[in-house]
């Protein structure tokens, strides 16, 4: 496929603010994209009322705060269509003409439906709109009629689905209105929280990724190393610490090769090791620092700025829906 016209699309429930596994999963990826595709990025706030929809008030304020992140990591309005879900109104009229054609049992058997339900214990989510979560997502990618959808692994089954449902559209209407998109794969190493696990923000062990620069300092000073290195003078293993697993990501690999030795002969500390982790980190995080703190300032402009995204969307889901309604029947009567 040509990727030079590759249409990629693709979204981030806006469940909180974004953190360094974010970053480096799903936005390094976007940002290369957007130098090569027409991309549309959205805020899924539909989706994530699905699972919050009993406290719909945090979701209007983490819209804002990823779009600050955003902006701030690269995405460049210029380059790349940014817009919110709930703005465009024909996704939801997509969604329930999809729904039409779907079969529950498609959605029942989605792994993820269960998956998250038995996660999510405390929430009721016997819901049939997080049962048609799938359909929604389906929706948001074919109105664009997007042939790229970069996620990750766990997306995967959602993905299949949306292209189940493309044929199964297709052959109905004898249409060809829809590509079937493919998933764009971001291989990416998980990255560990400061406890060492993956970092997540239900672990409650993130770095975010426009925290300010002495909270990080804090937090990696308390990040778990190699736990068998109990004191100074123990020699450390960097293949079984979470602080080594930032430093692949963060630190040259000439720095890499001394804390190695240094590590592994117990001639640096951890402490030590943690302040080169810092220093480099830092030289990511201070721009996007920087350039958050600037956009803060001007919320104007960032409306401005998703004002205009929407109305690119809207202009292009809402050629696709004319189509829609044209090969379902269901044109605007001529005759009323
Ligand atoms: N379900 C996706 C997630 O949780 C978010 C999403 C919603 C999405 N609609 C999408 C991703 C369309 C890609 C394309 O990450
Ligand atoms: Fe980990 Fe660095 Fe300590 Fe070695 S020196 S155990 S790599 S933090």
């Amino acid at each position: 496929m040509n990727t030079k016209r590759m249409r990629v699309l693709s979204g981030m429930r806006p469940t909180g603010k974004l953190h360094l596994g974010n970053l480096h999963g799903a936005l390094d990826n976007w940002l290369k994209l957007q130098e090569e595709c027409e991309c549309f990025f959205f805020i899924a706030d539909w989706h994530a009322l699905t699972t919050d929809y009993a406290t719909p008030e945090k979701i209007r304020e983490n819209t804002w705060d990823i779009i600050l992140d955003w902006l701030s990591v690269g995405l460049d309005p210029e380059k790349s269509t940014l817009f919110i879900q709930s703005e465009i109104q024909e996704h939801a009229e997509l969604y329930l003409l999809l729904g039409m054609i779907t079969p529950v049992p498609w959605l029942e058997r989605n792994p993820t439906y269960k998956e998250q339900q038995q996660q999510l214990s405390n929430k009721d989510l016997s819901t049939y709109g997080f049962l048609g979560y799938p359909v929604l997502q389906a929706a948001d990618i074919i109105i664009y009629r997007a042939n790229g959808v970069p996620v990750g692994k766990d997306q995967l089954p959602h993905i299949e689905l949306t292209r189940e449902i493309v044929r199964r559209f297709n052959h109905l209407y004898r249409s060809d209105i829809f590509p079937e998109p493919q998933a764009l794969l971001t291989e990416f190493p998980i990255l560990p929280g400061i406890d060492g696990k993956k970092m997540s923000k239900s672990y409650n062990n993130c770095i975010y990724i426009t925290e300010p620069g002495d909270s990080v300092r804090k937090k990696i000073m308390t990040m778990v190393t190699d736990t068998q290195r109990k004191r100074r003078s123990d020699p450390g293993n960097p293949d079984v610490c979470p602080v080594f697993d930032l430093h692949k990501i963060y630190s040259s690999e000439e720095n890499r090769g001394e804390i190695t030795d240094g590590c592994t002969t117990a001639s640096i500390g951890c402490v030590d090791c943690k302040k080169i982790l810092l220093e480099n980190l830092n030289k990511v995080l201070e721009p996007i620092r920087e350039k958050r703190k600037l956009y803060e300032k001007n919320m104007d402009n960032i409306k401005s700025i998703m004002q205009e995204g929407i109305k690119r969307a809207r202009k292009e889901a809402s050629k696709t829906m004319e189509m829609v309604r044209e090969a379902m029947g269901m044109a605007p009567f001529a005759d009323l």
